[in-house]
């Protein structure tokens, strides 16, 4: 028997009517609306400067297109603002723009994204524009990301304001939250004791330059190295693997390298090219500047090499050991600069990093000074390149700095000028010294850093221990790729992975694990100089399985020198490819978003047909035979390196 449920009186309909809607009353009496700028700041990323409650980057009111907003969020691309709403969020309201303190310079992509889905994009916004009204439900909504990209030309000038933005809440506050942080998995297989021979596969020198190259192997020590068709002048210790002499002539020299141990024995040729130019791979080493900036001193630079050699850095392929800004202090009566009393002796210091099978390198200005103040090159150029010979350097970076004032608006030629002084000066020094160019990048360096000499030149500004730094630095590197090989190669500033701190105090990256993977992945596609920058006494293991996998240096390191290109984008997720000597391709599949995606790689946009062995670089493990393309999983701000060769 079913029962029916009657209602006996009006009344009770009347009341039952009311109760719901004073509960809908008091629902939207209790939606309550905050401004972003309520939220706590210390949670935005941003690739430059701070972030700040109703002010620009750089500080001032916040202005867009001529109109004055009393609030919002003054930040800078590539920028990341994650909230947390708990479902609870009605509506996001803003108006958004480039701030016009920089004028019509920058151009930024405003992105609203909810729980994984792009809610709303600006499209490229420019210095200038209106500032464009944005208004997204957000009903159901856990997770609310706002983020600022650069609009594909590099994050300069990139100053976004989120003017006006409101969040309405239906209940409860929004609260900016932190990324979760994946737990750091070592992926780097153990190394075999079987001897393996590593790095560089061809090398550079010039004619009667001091040759200095340590072979790099791996396998249980003792290891005996020995070399066929070694070129006269030139010696190898077997103990060390480190050979030395000069070579009179110029021409290439195909070398057989043999590393032995009680397990087996090892082969590979090393193709020595004497000739005009060095630096045939990517420059691969230490640099002082992100771990200990201005409180450098000797004994850091002495344990950096140390290090380079207990933790088997060396046998990877880890050659250079360089000083950054402030050893310098003023100049002798005869115009000679002079190392300041942290560094009481250089040439002791580059007798001891060579001895080691080391190279090391130092740092100038062709300004008056340097970016720290200290003494820079200017019209000194002829002294300081003897000088830097003298003391036996290997490696000079020069740094632009306090040559703005010398020359303010320099155009083409005034650009290339300092340069060119320098590498004539460097070029007389009886050694071969790899010359580093950083001017962050003015004047699209990238197209004419090899005509003045340029081993390396950076294309950007300082990188900092950021997902948004080192993601906008290094994906804004599309489209520089033709402008790299070998001798010359394009720099996205030095590596932000384990302690740094820009200070004698230092602490670990703030770089996720999966940040670090996709940091050193993508420097080696990208064919840039491997500086690492960090603490070298304080290697931890995960640190150095990022730096040991040789497998992924290899990448960095092959002879062909072809800087990878970025093949394909959908949305958060970006395919980077470079071909190989061998006819295989290195491949980066790449996530850029806030949670973990597929993301796959179509044989088309490789450029090859027909089934393919595809093999993962970062576990050292053959993934199988694919048609067609190569689909994966990738984390949050990960990447899946993989090697894709033809059968
Ligand atoms: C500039 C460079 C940095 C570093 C400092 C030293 O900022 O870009 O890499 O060399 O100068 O003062």
């Amino acid at each position: 028997m079913t029962r029916k449920l009657h209602i006996q009186y009006p009344g009770v309909i009347f009341a039952f009517a009311l109760a719901l809607y004073s509960f809908a009353l008091l629902n939207l009496a209790k939606a309550e609306t905050f401004g972003l700028d309520a939220l706590q700041l210390q949670h935005v990323e941003q690739g430059w400067g701070d972030p700040h409650a109703n002010q620009s980057v750089d500080g001032h009111p916040l202005f867009l297109d001529g109109k004055r907003f009393e609030h919002g969020l003054g930040t800078h691309a590539n920028s990341i603002l994650r909230i947390a709403l708990g479902g609870k969020a009605e509506r996001f309201t803003a108006a958004v723009g480039v701030d016009d303190e920089v004028g019509k310079q920058g151009s930024v992509v405003f992105k609203v994204t909810g729980d994984g889905k792009t809610l709303w994009e600006s499209g490229v916004l420019h210095g200038g524009d209106p500032a464009k009204a944005v208004s997204v439900a957000l009903d159901g909504v856990q997770k609310l990301v706002l983020s600022v990209g650069d609009g594909e030309d590099g994050i300069n000038f990139d100053h976004a304001d989120w003017a006006d933005a409101k969040i309405v809440m239906k209940a409860g506050k929004p609260e900016a939250v932190a990324p979760v942080r994946e737990a750091a998995v070592v992926l780097t297989p153990k190394q075999s004791p079987k001897p393996r021979i590593n790095g560089a596969r061809v090398f550079g020198v010039r004619p009667g330059s001091p040759f200095l190259f340590t072979v790099p192997a791996t396998g249980e020590r003792p290891i005996t190295i020995s070399a066929k068709n070694l070129p006269a002048g030139l010696q190898l210790d077997p103990q060390s693997g480190i050979i030395t002499g000069s070579l009179a002539e110029k021409g290439t020299y195909v070398v057989t390298l043999r590393a032995q141990n009680a397990k087996g024995t090892a082969e590979r040729a090393l193709k020595i090219v004497c000739g005009d130019t060095v630096a045939l791979t990517p420059p691969m080493g230490w640099n002082s500047w992100n771990c200990f900036a201005c409180d450098v001193t000797e004994a850091n630079v002495r344990a950096a090499a140390d290090a380079m050699v207990a933790s088997g850095l060396i046998n990877h392929g880890w050659t250079y050991i360089n000083i950054d800004d402030c050893w310098e202090a003023g100049r002798d009566a005869d115009g000679m600069v002079l190392s300041n009393q942290k560094f009481p002796d250089m040439k002791a210091l580059t007798d001891y990093v060579h001895s080691k099978g080391l190279k090391i390198g130092l740092y100038s200005s062709p300004g008056p000074k340097t970016c720290a103040g200290h003494e820079g090159s200017y019209k000194h150029e002829e002294l300081d390149a003897r000088r830097y010979g003298e003391w036996g350097f290997d490696y000079l970076k020069y740094d632009w700095c306090s040559y703005g004032g010398i020359v303010p608006n320099p155009d083409h030629d005034g650009l290339m000028k300092p340069y060119q002084i320098m590498r004539a000066a460097l070029d007389k020094a009886p050694r071969d010294i790899l010359f580093s160019l950083c001017q962050y990048g003015m004047g699209n360096v990238w197209e004419w850093g090899a005509q003045v000499g340029g081993n390396c030149w950076r294309t950007t500004g300082d990188i900092s221990d950021t997902w948004s730094s080192m993601s906008g630095l290094g994906f804004g590197q599309a489209g520089h790729e033709k402008f790299a090989g070998p001798g010359h190669w394009n720099d996205p500033d030095m590596l932000v992975v384990g302690y740094v701190g820009w200070s004698a105090k230092v602490r670990p990256t703030r770089l996720t694990p999966n940040e670090q993977y996709t940091h050193i992945s993508l420097w080696c596609l990208l064919c840039s100089p491997l500086l690492i920058g960090c603490d070298m006494t304080k290697l931890d293991d995960f640190t150095l399985n990022l730096l040991t996998n040789d497998e992924v240096l290899d990448v960095s390191q092959d002879p062909l020198g072809h800087q990878a290109a970025r093949i394909a984008k959908d949305g958060s997720l970006e395919i980077w490819a470079k071909d190989l000597e061998d006819g295989s391709k290195a491949v980066g599949l790449f996530n850029r978003g806030e949670d973990t995606a597929k993301a796959t790689v179509k044989w088309s946009d490789l450029g090859v047909s027909g089934q393919q062995s595809v093999r993962d670089l970062w576990r050292q493990q053959n993934l199988g035979k694919f048609a067609d393309q190569f689909h994966t999983e990738v984390p949050r701000h990960g990447v899946v390196l993989v090697k894709v060769t033809p059968p």
